[in-house]
């Protein structure tokens, strides 16, 4: 198994080109199922879930092609993909498949939807907690679908068709939404979703869902209203930048102090990070390029933040923040209320040094000088780059197993950290 070793201690100074959101790749990708026309997609990022992603969509008959490169492309830029949805051989996602990715439990409101039938493997337990998916199966239950587990599957069906309904999430889930903004695209009449998620991987999902005919508005707040239509067209539509992505490396700018633009990076996106990394000490400035972020010399500060759904601070950049406080002058608070279990980094980030203590769904951190390196390994992607962050602000070598985490999430992380001065490379074995 691959790993990467870091030697800590180099600021990061130059640019890192940001790629397209996974978390939106994801469900555009799933999109596909709801039209016989092709989709498009641009700036899809180089991951193994989106690899994943295309054998499930594949296993029900879609077929993807990727462009080959051309002259003049910038090497940075993502994938485009065309994905042709036309004939749906198999309305059946195997455990094999969905257990490997949560996300891919999401085929089955677009199944339903246009099939009028889907059989989805339960995705079974997850290293940051029990993640269960009763909303989603609530908002096709409202939508019309009769719904039976079986086996281990959801089977859901609709021979007749979905029909508009209220959906009142209990909870603001990014997948129930997901999910009931496809299932209701083709549903017969209107559609309200309230307590939605208001995350900008969900307006970008909406705003392909337009463009290929759907009829959406809200996307965004709280409130989404879809009209349902009978079918939905091919269209192109290109991923937006990786707020995490982002985040994660801003986070890693100030840890290590330097100055990294981080290219294509849309400042909008993450408003919440970005003032707490002001709050923390780093210089952020946002320009034609992207986001500019810049620390030197001058010491960390200690913040307190709560993860939430979006607008608030993001529960996937919770492990790298915390790394970042490792460091700071003092003790910071960090909570998370989105998920139950979601501080597997806490034993690792010990394992450098870092003196964190943990009291229910807070983690109290006390920032030192030092982190010293160590083998780490973590079992959740970003968990697992929160230990990369740390270790190239540690002193000496740190070497993180379990690399294919990271492979899930960020693409090509050594070569884009030590483009900038970063001493980081893969050990394959
Ligand atoms: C998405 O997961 C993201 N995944 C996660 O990113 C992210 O952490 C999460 O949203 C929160 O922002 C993708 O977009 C592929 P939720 P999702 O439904 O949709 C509870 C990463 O590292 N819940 O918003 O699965 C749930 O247990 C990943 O890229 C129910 O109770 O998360 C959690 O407590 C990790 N019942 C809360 O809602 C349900 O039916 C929010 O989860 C669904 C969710």
């Amino acid at each position: 198994m691959d790993k990467i070793r870091i030697v800590g201690g180099q600021s990061l100074n130059g640019t890192i080109p940001i790629s397209g959101a996974k978390n939106a790749a994801l469900p555009l990708m799933i999109a596909s199922l709801l039209t016989e026309e092709k989709l498009v997609l641009e700036n899809v990022p180089r991951l193994a879930d989106v690899a994943l992603l295309q054998r499930i969509l594949g296993n029900h008959g879609v077929d993807i092609t990727v462009a080959g490169k051309r002259n003049g492309d910038d090497p940075h830029a993502g994938q485009t993909m065309e994905i042709d949805a036309r004939v749906i051989v198999d309305t059946t996602a195997p455990y094999d498949l969905v257990s490997r990715m949560r996300a891919s439990f999401w085929v089955v409101g677009p199944l339903l939807a246009r099939m009028g039938e889907a059989r989805v493997s339960l995705p079974g337990g997850c290293a940051i907690g029990t993640r269960p998916v009763d909303f989603h199966l609530d908002a096709l239950r409202a939508l019309g679908a009769d719904i039976d587990i079986d086996a281990g599957y959801v089977v859901a069906r609709a021979p007749n068709g979905l029909i508009g309904a209220r959906i009142d999430f209990p909870k603001v889930s990014v997948g129930a939404t997901h999910t009931a903004l496809m299932a209701a695209a083709l549903a017969k009449g209107e559609s309200v979703i309230e307590n939605a998620a208001r995350e900008p991987e969900i307006v970008d999902l909406a705003d392909c869902l337009i463009k290929m005919g759907a009829r959406i508005e809200g996307a965004g707040t709280s409130t989404i209203r879809i009209e349902g239509v009978p079918r939905l067209r091919g269209a192109r539509h290109s991923v937006l930048p990786d707020r995490i992505e982002t985040g994660t490396y801003a986070m890693a700018v100030a840890m290590t102090g330097g100055d990294v633009t981080l290219a294509g990076a849309r400042a909008d996106l993450l408003e919440s990070t970005i003032e707490v990394l002001r709050a923390a000490g780093a210089q952020i400035d946002v320009n034609n390029e992207g986001i500019r972020v810049r620390r030197n010399g001058a010491g960390l500060f200690p913040v307190d933040v709560s993860t939430a759904p979006h607008p608030g601070f993001p529960t996937d950049l919770q492990a790298q923040l915390m790394a970042l406080m490792t460091r700071a002058q003092g003790r910071s608070r960090i909570t998370e209320t989105i998920f139950e279990n979601r501080f597997m980094h806490v034993q690792e980030l010990a394992r450098l040094g870092a003196k964190i203590h943990l009291d229910g769904d807070t983690a109290i951190v006390e920032g030192s000088d030092r982190l010293k390196g160590a083998p780490v390994m973590a079992t959740d992607l970003r968990a697992s780059v929160s230990l990369v962050i740390a270790g190239l602000a540690a002193e000496g070598e740190t070497m993180v197993q379990r690399v294919y985490h990271l492979d899930r999430g960020f693409e090509r992380l050594e070569e884009k950290l030590s483009r900038c001065g970063a001493q980081i490379e893969r050990i394959s074995g």
